[in-house]
């Protein structure tokens, strides 16, 4: 499908849902958790899966050395970095971590992050400030508790030595100003690392713009990948003074009986052993959405989700909990008459897919709000308003 400019056409979103297996038998609401696949992302991975299969595994990626390699150029053209740039991983988290752990903090040092930082990076804060000494410290937000970059700029002194913030939370459709951070982290020279995880296909990425230094995100929510499959990215000139905390014989190779030498690019966080299939699935997926289009993308997910949001705002006993006023492609939200996994559950028996943001996911956040489990919508390009209408009046239903 060519990319255009234009919005998604009817058409276009039926041949989009042709090649989508699972919209056949399901309304999948449940992007932010894991998107449904397009056929070449499944077609390839079985296709290559059944090669190993019939020649071996090491035979297979050699004869697709071509097309492994091209998932790097694949991810560079979708975050408008080099491709040297990139590190592929097993998921977000990992990438994330071999991110961080590979930071030097001493203490005093103060780290910088979000209240609506997903828990698995403020866990590794607290680890970390617990092992050094270093300090963990939340940027206060704005009115609209949206983070403020200008009380940001008030916190930076010579002791920031991270700014690490979620853009897109796991919680609802809070986007934070991720360039405005960039800008800041530049201009004081402070690093900076972006959780993109829930950006990374449902909206444009330029790292450049972005100003950061490291990002990373996951294959199998808006970008449609298979699970079990994430990258970094990490600026070169940034990269080459990073030693990561563990190394192995392919970032590291041992070059003489005492000596490594660590890999120039960021495949220096890679280890040797990877799932092939995964990695292309991972490359189709990202070579798929940027065939459509991201700005298309973006417009067709905030007009969706906008529409649900508006529907559920005229149904009593709901609330909405998305905070901010440019709002991305997840709905979150509570009934008064139900618990949020009853809501998920109710749904279910609908074939209509939602899921449950716990607190524990994102416990800064959900302590100040006093959140409780929330329900979480996150439509995607495929989904139609047909769909968000069918969501709303079983939702309604649920309400009454
Ligand atoms: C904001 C955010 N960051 C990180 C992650 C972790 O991603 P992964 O499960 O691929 O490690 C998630 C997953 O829900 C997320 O929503």
């Amino acid at each position: 499908m060519a990319s255009s400019t234009k919005d998604l056409s009817d058409a276009e979103v039926d041949r989009l849902r042709e090649d989508t297996p699972g919209v056949g038998h399901r309304i999948h609401f449940n992007n932010a958790g894991a998107a449904l696949m397009p056929n070449p992302v499944i077609r390839g991975m079985v296709e290559y899966l059944q090669r190993e299969a019939e020649i071996g595994g090491y035979e297979a990626s050699a004869e697709s050395t071509v097309r492994l390699e091209g998932v790097y150029d694949s991810i560079a053209r979708l975050v408008g970095s080099k491709r040297e740039e990139i590190a592929l991983a097993e998921n977000a988290t990992l990438a994330w971590q071999r991110a961080f752990y590979s930071l030097r903090f001493g203490a005093g040092d103060r780290i910088l992050t979000t209240s609506a930082e997903f828990a698995a990076n403020y866990v590794a804060f607290l680890q970390v400030a617990r092992r050094t000494g270093a300090r963990v410290e939340v940027i206060p937000d704005d009115a609209n508790q949206v983070l403020d970059p200008q009380a940001l700029e008030r916190m930076i002194d010579s002791r920031v030595r991270l700014i690490a913030i979620t853009w897109i939370p796991t919680n609802g459709g809070l986007v934070n100003p991720a360039e405005a951070v960039g800008q800041i982290a530049r201009a004081h020279g402070v690093p900076y690392l972006l959780d993109a995880c829930q950006a990374v296909g449902q909206m444009p990425v330029d790292v450049r713009t972005l100003g950061c230094d490291m990002l990373t995100a996951t294959g199998r929510k808006f970008l449609r990948g298979p699970r079990g499959t994430g990258f970094l990215y990490m600026r070169d000139d940034f990269l080459k003074d990073v030693e990561p905390a563990m190394i192995d014989l392919f970032g590291a190779p041992w070059v003489g009986p005492q000596r490594y030498e660590l890999r120039t690019d960021a495949r220096r966080f890679e280890t040797w052993e990877a799932n092939y299939a995964a990695r292309l699935g991972l490359g189709t997926a990202v070579d798929y959405a940027l065939s459509i289009g991201i700005e298309r993308i973006e417009r067709r997910c905030r007009q969706l989700a906008n529409e649900f949001r508006a529907s559920l705002s005229a149904i009593p006993g709901v609330l909405i909990r998305d905070l901010g006023e440019r709002t991305a492609s997840i709905v979150s939200f509570t009934l008064r008459t139900a618990g949020a996994r009853e809501v998920m559950r109710h749904l279910a028996t609908q074939k209509i897919n939602v899921s449950v943001s716990p607190p524990t996911s994102t416990p800064l956040d959900a302590t100040r709000r006093s959140l409780p489990d929330v329900v979480r919508a996150s439509p995607h390009y495929y989904n139609t308003i047909a769909e968000v209408r069918t969501l709303a009046s079983a939702v309604r239903e649920i309400a009454a």
